[in-house]
């Protein structure tokens, strides 16, 4: 058609009314469900806000609890209900076989995009064959430290577990005699939730105790070297931890730490942004390593965390809401998000990139920890995970707290991990 022929066309088409002219696409408003550690809310809605300029459609952010153990309620109560209210999850790396049932296969979206991602996320991420979330950060616990500290004690960065406690005691004693009498030697997650459950997972695998249930589904859990990786934790409590560490979840532990009352932290990436930002105490002064081995022959271990972006099938809109699931977990967005945020790429190719190593020297210095990271056992439990890990950091809790040694603590727990699995049949 002439241009001047469209022209009068579209005039005649509108000249008509509503029964011919046919309006564009009605843009749509997609809420999505955002976390909010560290500086995540704020990089969440910029990238938002960028799809939205671009394809003409409208954000909404939602809000969600910073613990990931209540941000599973949350999501299971809205998902029950059919509730429209939110367009695109953010979802623990733990809960595909949890939820797998309330999300679109994205692969009619994709255009093969997950190819680029870490395959073995990928196939976290697939159920019955659907592609039911797509990857958006990796997460491996590891030790923050006081470059600083160390150096004004004559220590070296710890490398077993037992190294780490003796460091942590003498700095924080001499520190002490010194008047910084609000110094810690080592803040970590110890509350009752799935932050704990990662931690001791940790500490565990690290002494070569495995991890809680194998492959196979076998519960491995009430072994020796597992009861005495927490007994070895019960014992920071109240002389190198604080007595509060057993409230503690990442941001506490952080708190701590970025306003300098602590030697040593177990955290996950995230922290490191926040750490060096301008207003930091101990901007500069932090450095970053594997977190300790159980011995001289246990080995350095990191439980795999990490999130990704998954549609509602309640969604009104799930084709606007798949574009916006793509756009946050393109390339382009992880390596603004790992410059800026110290969010760790799902993309192998960005732990080459210059400025992503730039802001995050531990990128590739720790690329193993990030790519070999211990898994928690939600593949083979599936639905039934949360209940696993809820009795596992309750059993972990106990010992803790001290009312009751590991051996006893894991051998209940054994006993009840048996009747949640009907013996290991799952
Ligand atoms: C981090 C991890 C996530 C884990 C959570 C526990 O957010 O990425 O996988 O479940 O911490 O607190």
């Amino acid at each position: 058609m002439q241009p001047g022929l469209r022209a009068a066309f579209a005039g005649a088409a509108l000249a008509l009314g509503a029964a011919v002219y046919q309006p564009p696409a009605k843009a749509a408003e997609i809420s999505i469900a955002c976390g909010a550690l560290g500086v995540e809310f704020q990089l969440c809605k910029e990238g938002a806000e960028a799809w939205a300029a671009e394809s003409g459609h409208t954000v909404r952010l939602v809000n969600t609890p910073n613990s990931t153990t209540e941000r599973l309620a949350l999501y299971q109560q809205l998902l029950a209900a059919g509730a429209e209210d939110i367009d695109v999850f953010q979802i623990d790396v733990i809960w595909p076989g949890m939820l797998a049932n309330h999300f679109i296969d994205l692969r009619p979206y994709s255009n093969g995009a997950e190819a680029e991602h870490f395959s073995a996320i990928v196939e976290n991420n697939t159920v019955d064959d659907k592609l039911i979330a797509m990857p958006w950060f990796t997460d491996a616990g590891i030790l923050y430290y006081r470059k600083d500290l160390l150096e004004a004690h004559g220590k070296t960065v710890p490398e077993t577990w037992q190294e780490l406690t003796e460091t942590a005691a003498a700095v924080q004693a001499a520190e002490r005699a010194k008047g910084n009498d609000k110094l810690w030697g080592f803040v970590w997650q110890g509350k009752a939730y799935e932050g704990l459950t990662c931690d001791a997972l940790e500490w565990i695998d690290s002494f070569g105790g495995g991890a809680i249930v194998d492959a196979k589904g076998k519960i491995t859990i009430n072994n020796d070297k597992a009861a005495a990786a927490l007994d070895m934790a019960a014992g920071w409590v109240g002389t190198i931890s604080p007595p509060g560490v057993l409230n503690y979840a990442e941001e506490e532990a952080r708190g701590v730490f970025q306003s300098g009352n602590a030697v040593f932290m177990r955290n996950w990436p995230y922290a490191w942004a926040p750490a060096n930002s301008a207003d930091s105490p101990v901007r500069d002064k932090v450095g970053v390593a594997a977190l300790p081995k159980g011995g001289p022959d246990g080995k350095n271990s990191g439980t795999l965390g990490g999130w990704q972006l998954a549609v509602s099938k309640y969604s009104a809109n799930p084709e606007a809401a798949a574009s916006l699931a793509m756009y946050l977990t393109s390339a382009a967005e992880q390596k603004r998000r790992a410059i800026t945020g110290s969010y760790n790429p799902t993309i192998a190719s960005l732990y080459q990139d210059e400025e992503v190593l730039y802001a995050n020297p531990f990128f590739g210095s720790l690329y193993d920890t990030f790519t070999s990271a211990v898994a928690r056992p939600s593949k083979i439990a599936g639905a039934k995970y949360n209940r696993v890990s809820n009795e596992f950091w309750n059993a972990t809790h106990a010992v803790l707290s001290g009312k009751m040694d590991g051996a006893t603590s894991l051998a209940q727990l054994e006993k009840k991990l048996k009747r949640i699995s009907r013996n290991e049949r799952w």
